[in-house]
């Protein structure tokens, strides 16, 4: 009988995470049923958007049940289906949770073409994170040629892709992020105009000298006090994209910004994005991030972590900013 290691929410986190807070399990794998496809799970995605779905109740998705497998992207092959949607042998992606086989409905997955680029692409630039960046900045941001944008968590995978769009897109980019290394990153792979390294610089002082006529789109990861000095440099007309507050999730009370009147004063807007709203226009961006990828305007990183059992410092990776790139579990 095939075995499944699974990792389930054994409690939930009081502020950051702890190891006691996830259980490693060892199951049978059950005979999937007609409309079902059984996956072999080769990588999974780990999103900061984790720590919210270990929340009880419903925010834009459902808490995770004590006892029930981790949510998460991931991506494998179909080792059996009796569906026409799905053959098995086909790389697949969608919630397939932390763990090393899954049973889902064949509607709910997403099949991959290997051909635009490796596995792990599929689960960040090419996919959910991706999408995010894309969506966000193109369609709440809709930057213009000759505008200043500042992206803050600069050096995820979102933030650089979001970034790096900018740039294709025309505009001057600053991002910040939280080491040296990052930094550079942004400015010698990425060609982002300026990086700030915000755990040693002043960043407000910095957004003075590198964004001198105001920033036209905050496309912010972080939310917290970057946040509120960048709204301090807002231009007129400018919008505020708010895609995450990474400082604020392992928090016991969100802290939104203080700054807030500059939204009135420079006749800017904010709002939020959730990546799932764009879903069906996802193929349309798949192929054009490819496509940037695939001819060099676009760069992109993952940070591998290896084994399922190793879910927990992975995780953690997210929250102390030691990732750099995309965090992904090959299992
Ligand atoms: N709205 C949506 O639909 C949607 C979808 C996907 C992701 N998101 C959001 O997008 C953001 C980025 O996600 P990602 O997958 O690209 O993650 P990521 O940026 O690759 O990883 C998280 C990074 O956040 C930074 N960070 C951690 N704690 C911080 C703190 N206290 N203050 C400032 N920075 C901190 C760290 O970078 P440094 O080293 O630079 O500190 C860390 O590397 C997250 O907020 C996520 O929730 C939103």
């Amino acid at each position: 009988m095939t075995e499944n290691k699974r990792i389930v929410l054994a409690s939930r986190p009081m502020g950051m995470p702890t190891a006691d807070n996830f259980r490693l399990e060892h199951v049978p794998v059950p005979s999937p049923g007609p409309e079902e496809v059984l996956v072999k799970v080769e990588m999974i995605s780990i999103d900061p958007a984790m720590r919210g779905w270990m929340n009880e109740g419903t925010t834009y998705i459902r808490g995770v049940m004590l006892g029930e497998v981790m949510r998460a992207f991931a991506a494998g092959r179909v080792v059996y289906s009796q569906h026409p949607a799905v053959a098995e042998g086909d790389y697949v992606s969608g919630l397939l949770g932390v763990q090393t086989y899954a049973i889902v409905p064949a509607e709910q997955l997403t099949r991959l073409d290997l051909s635009l680029g490796p596995l792990e692409w599929h689960l960040g630039v090419l996919g959910m994170p991706g999408m995010t960046a894309y969506f966000g900045l193109l369609e709440r941001g809709k930057p213009k040629a000759g505008e200043t944008v500042f992206v803050t968590g600069a050096a995820g995978i979102v933030g650089a892709t979001a970034g790096q769009i900018a740039k294709i897109k025309g505009c001057r980019v600053v991002g910040s992020a939280g080491s040296d290394e990052k930094c550079r990153f942004l400015v010698e792979e990425c060609g982002f105009d300026g990086a700030i390294q915000y755990k040693t610089e002043d960043v407000d002082r910095r957004l003075k000298e590198l964004c001198p006529e105001g920033i036209d789109i905050l496309y912010d990861n972080v939310g917290g006090d970057i946040l509120d000095v960048g709204l301090a440099h807002l231009a007129r007309g400018a919008r505020v994209v708010i895609c995450g507050a990474i400082s604020q999730y392992n928090e016991p009370r969100m802290r939104g910004p203080s700054n807030y009147m500059k939204i009135v004063t420079a006749r800017a807007t904010l709002t939020g994005i959730i990546v799932f709203d764009f879903q069906e226009q996802y193929p349309e961006a798949v192929r054009q991030l490819a496509q940037w990828l695939n001819s060099g305007q676009l760069h992109t990183r993952t940070d591998f972590v290896e084994g399922i059992e190793h879910f927990y410092p992975a995780l953690m990776k997210l929250y102390t900013g030691t990732n750099f790139g995309k965090v992904v579990l090959k299992v």
